[in-house]
């Protein structure tokens, strides 16, 4: 990939997921956060990413007409499709992947879930790609102590050394990508893992404690902190 190829750059956000934890009566993505649906924030800050053409939206079953309808509310320009999300977050990764042209060069999958997307992670994301490597996640050092655990007894303390917890967006030369989805593709919980096991090189870049990922009601209060 060339600096003057970054021209096909597809975003997929994942935002099909029910969000049972929250406890609302709604799916995630269209919880409020700052007086908007979640994925309003995701959706707004991908179309202001220079480094981003194009974005596909996995919405929830059902849901679609409203993320439709979102994306002309918040005018942005660059969704192309919305198309409706699977029963796993990998099933609904593939739908949005299916609208991505041959063309494109460059795929950055995303969670709704994970609003604070920013200018400079992807930046960062993108990085790797131009020096031959087939994806990139940004990460998070692992603070704690980890331990592996059996009917409710330390089965074992693992080594955290080479740990990292990674994040989304995550990013991947686009003939990687589908060649990662090629194959067998059920209980993977990111594209990167998809690509490490089709031989695919995934680099690490840092990632951003603002990119959490919202699962608790605790998790929407701090992260509305934040806006
Ligand atoms: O459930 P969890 O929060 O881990 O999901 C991560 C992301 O994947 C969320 O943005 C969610 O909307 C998305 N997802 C999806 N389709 C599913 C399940 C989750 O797009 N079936």
């Amino acid at each position: 990939m060339s600096s003057g190829d970054v021209g096909a750059t597809w975003a997929l956000i994942a935002a099909a997921g029910s969000g049972e934890r929250l406890v609302i009566d709604r799916p995630k993505a269209f919880v409020g956060l700052g007086g908007r649906p979640l994925l309003a924030e995701s959706l707004d800050r991908l179309d202001r990413c220079e480094l981003v053409d194009a974005i596909v939206v996995a919405a929830p079953p059902g849901w679609e007409e409203p993320s439709i309808l979102l994306a002309e509310e918040l005018a942005v320009s660059k969704v192309v499709a919305c198309v409706t999300g699977g029963a796993t977050r990998v099933q609904s990764v593939a739908a949005a992947l299916f609208e991505v042209p041959v063309g494109a060069l460059v795929v950055l999958v995303h969670d709704a879930a994970r609003p604070l997307v920013s200018d400079a992670v992807v930046e960062r994301l993108v990085g790797p790609l131009r020096e031959g490597y087939d994806g990139a996640v940004p990460a998070l050092p692992v603070a704690d102590t980890l331990k592996r655990v059996e009917d409710g007894v330390v089965a074992e303390t693992v080594p955290r050394e080479g740990l990292v917890r990674a994040q989304t967006p995550q990013a991947f030369l686009a003939p990687s990508l589908r060649k990662a989805f090629a194959g067998q593709i059920a209980g993977a919980t990111d594209c990167a893992s998809l690509v490490e096991q089709s031989g695919g090189r995934v680099a690490v870049v840092e990632g951003d404690p603002r990119l959490l990922k919202i699962t608790t009601q605790a998790d929407l209060a701090l992260v509305e902190s934040w806006l």
